[in-house]
């Protein structure tokens, strides 16, 4: 019996999990997955954040050295590892952490042929779900497999965008993706939400607002969060933006965030 088992007054209940995607890289996924993922457990939440991209960020973000890994999650997409053997602590007592590095890029490949190789993360998480009220997946800047796996071990998916004139670009095929992994693999992912990151006060980034509200409507979360030099610069001291700045604007905007996806359910 681990810690959590006696600690969580959440016990027998499971873990909402949500997948952050957009295959258009730079789009704040991985930089809301660190912080969000941060603020929800220190807001006493118990959270696991699960790294999907090779380039490994949420890991190094959050102080984790990629070169110095047993374990993966790699292990989990191939070898069929459970989440309770690859999952790290953090700087945060009710943050958990499935690193990922660069050997993460073979799976692909290794999974052509394998079986039920869409459930592969689903089924390394199943043993753990009870122990958690959110399990957040940073996935990688594509649609691939990878990809696929998340949104099929997510019960709902949150898109970043960021406020840019090519915002809703690529959006169509994303919601696409989801809509045949909901129809194909996964019947139960919803839309969690569409998050507007980098927002800059220009006529640019309003006109964007704009736009993408009037496209998403309630889908659209009401926190927006700015480009701040804090957010991009706390991952090089590998720490979650509350514990580098808590007064930046970084920070506060992502404390919002973590409590408008909690009152939204
Ligand atoms: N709100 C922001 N303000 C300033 N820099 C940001 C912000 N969000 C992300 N960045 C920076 O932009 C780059 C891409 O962000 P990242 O979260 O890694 O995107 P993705 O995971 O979608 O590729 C990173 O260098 C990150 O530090
Ligand atoms: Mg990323």
């Amino acid at each position: 019996m681990n810690a959590y088992e006696n600690s969580n007054p959440e016990r027998g209940r499971t873990a909402r999990v949500i997948a952050i995607a957009n295959q258009k890289g730079g789009v704040g996924k991985t930089t809301t997955a660190i912080n969000l993922s941060a603020c929800m457990a220190a807001a006493g939440k118990k959270v696991l954040l699960v790294d999907l991209d090779p380039q490994g960020n949420a890991t190094s973000g959050l102080g984790i050295d990629k070169a110095s890994l047993e374990h993966t999650v790699y292990d989990a997409i191939v070898n069929g590892t459970p989440a309770d053997a690859l999952r790290l602590s953090t700087l945060m007592d009710n943050l958990d952490l499935i690193p990922s590095n660069r050997e993460l890029v073979g799976a692909e490949v290794e999974l052509v042929d394998a079986g039920q190789r869409e459930y592969r993360l689903r089924q390394a998480l199943a043993p753990v779900r009870d122990q958690y009220e959110y399990v957040f997946i940073d996935c990688p800047p594509s649609l691939s497999l990878l990809t696929v796996n998340g949104l099929s071990a997510a019960d709902s998916v949150l898109i970043t965008l960021q406020c840019e004139y090519y915002a809703l670009e690529g959006l169509s095929e994303l919601l696409q993706t989801v809509k045949l992994i909901r129809d194909n693999l996964n019947p139960r992912l919803k839309l969690q939400g569409v998050l507007l990151t980098m927002y800059q006060h220009t006529n640019l980034s309003n006109q964007v607002i704009e736009d993408v509200r009037a496209h998403l409507g309630e889908r659209v979360y009401q926190t927006v969060i700015p480009r701040n030099v804090t957010l991009s610069e706390a991952p090089s001291f590998g720490k979650p933006v509350i514990f580098y700045d808590l007064k930046s604007a970084g920070a506060r905007a992502y404390l919002a965030l973590a409590r408008e996806v909690v009152s939204r359910g």
